[in-house]
């Protein structure tokens, strides 16, 4: 056997955290923003929404984080004990990746894969189960497009005893049918979406409506968000928080980029938001070319859903009607976006960048091959980024570091791998 080329360790690619190091509070963007968040309007009055009005559908606890303004939030103990199954995750150096690059730059990704659900998504669907448990509500409803979000659920509301209803958009249903199984196993019943018309591909939007119908028609029933929502980034924070600590312990003093892929922007917040109060970081969001709300959507009031049922919030939108094609990375298939995420890139303080889907392929067969790990299709938007940054620092001969978030892995996604390593999967169906 060869001897290993680094007998001390000095070219580590772990950076791991005790679990005593996992964060107790989470982030709140709220007080770093340049002004106030614009509210979000009742759908039918168009004036600003009060807590009441949001009350038949959220818990009273996520309500309060919405709107607060608080610089942290603790996070509950009952919390805590659940995240632990998985957290700290690890932050790991892409050594391999730099290599195969030739790149001047170091590559650092946090490993949300290791999530029981596969995804960073579980950082919220944890909370929100929880204080809708502990608020006397026995049942969630919700909406999922790649199934990462609806599976999160399904793992969150067994950990408190709750029913799961997911609709999922309905291309994705078709495209992964073992992501039903996964939301089956953990006690979650999960239908196709649209509900009422079985030759529409679907949409986050369409789901969406589905979700909050349920909702709204039931009294034991309230409604879980995925992303866009400002409760749900700041769950997300736990992510860059975790990576600042990280980032020391590999000697390093910040990263000068932290790109995530975008599709609600919860990802993306969360690992990008702690790191916005140091101006000299710069934070990129990474987007599907077919569905590129940051890059070519419109900055205005629009509705969350396709059906107009929920409260229009200032964002990016293509419009609320959208119907994006059916691409593999149906997590970014959303007309809208986070009004936090919106808001920076309004401002110049975040940039973003759209991709194709062959060059996201190319980009996670790459990754897959030197760094090992299957990337789902919506992370692969964060690695064409980073390929691209790396390029353009050893084009530069700068040193850059640069951090991403491996927001979920794509064991489930193998019928777009297949398509891909075939030559069938379209640039941009
Ligand atoms: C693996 C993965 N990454 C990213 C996203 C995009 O969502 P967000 O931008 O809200 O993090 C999703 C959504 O389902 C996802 O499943």
């Amino acid at each position: 056997m060869a001897a290993p080329t680094d007998p001390r360790g000095t070219a580590d690619t772990r950076f791991s955290l005790s679990q005593a190091e996992i964060p107790t509070a989470w982030f709140n963007v709220a007080p770093h923003l340049t002004s106030p968040l614009d509210p979000p309007l009742h759908p039918a009055t168009r004036e600003p929404v009060g807590p009441d009005d949001l009350a038949p559908l959220f818990a009273a606890e996520l309500i309060g984080q919405e709107m607060s303004a608080d610089p942290w939030i603790d996070i509950p103990g009952e919390v805590l004990d659940v995240l632990r199954l998985w957290r700290p995750t690890p932050l790991i150096r892409a050594r391999r990746l730099e290599a195969a690059l030739q790149t001047t730059a170091r590559i650092y990704f946090k490993d949300e894969s290791v999530s029981p659900a596969g995804s960073h998504k579980p950082n919220s669907a944890v909370p929100q189960a929880f204080y809708n448990a502990r608020e006397g509500i026995r049942r969630l409803s919700t909406e999922t497009g790649a199934g990462q979000w609806g599976t999160a659920l399904a793992f969150a509301c067994a950990q408190y005893d709750l029913e799961c209803a997911v609709y999922m958009v309905r291309k994705s249903f078709e495209q992964k049918p073992y992501r039903k199984v996964i939301m089956e196993t953990w006690g979650a019943s999960v239908v196709p979406s649209p509900i009422d018309d079985p030759d529409n591909a679907g949409s986050l939007g369409a789901a969406i409506s589905d979700a909050v119908r349920d909702a709204g028609g039931r009294d034991d029933t309230h409604y879980a968000l995925g992303s866009v929502l400002n409760h749900v980034l700041l769950h997300q924070t736990v992510i860059g928080l975790e990576a600042q600590q990280q980032l020391a312990q590999a000697g390093e003093t910040r990263p000068d980029v932290v790109i995530a892929p975008c599709g609600g922007g919860s990802n993306l917040g969360g690992i990008a938001l702690p790191f916005l109060p140091d101006p000299t970081v710069r934070l990129l969001a990474a987007e599907p070319a077919s569905c590129p709300t940051l890059t070519q959507g419109t900055y205005e009031y629009d509705f969350g859903d396709t059906a107009g049922l929920t409260p229009l919030m200032n964002m990016y939108t293509l419009g609320h009607d959208f119907m994006p094609p059916g691409i593999h990375a149906g997590g970014l298939r959303y007309h809208g976006d986070s009004p936090i995420i919106s808001k920076l890139v309004h401002e110049g303080r975040m940039e973003a960048v759209a991709h194709r889907q062959r060059t996201v392929f190319e980009a996670n067969v790459l990754f897959a091959r030197v760094e090992g790990k299957l990337p789902a299709p919506e992370a692969g938007h964060g690695i064409a980024s980073v390929i691209a940054e790396a390029n353009d620092a050893t084009a530069k001969g700068e040193e850059r570091v640069i951090l991403f978030n491996y927001c979920g892995h794509g064991l489930l996604d193998l019928s777009a791998y297949e398509d891909h390593l075939a030559g069938s999967l379209p640039e941009e169906p």
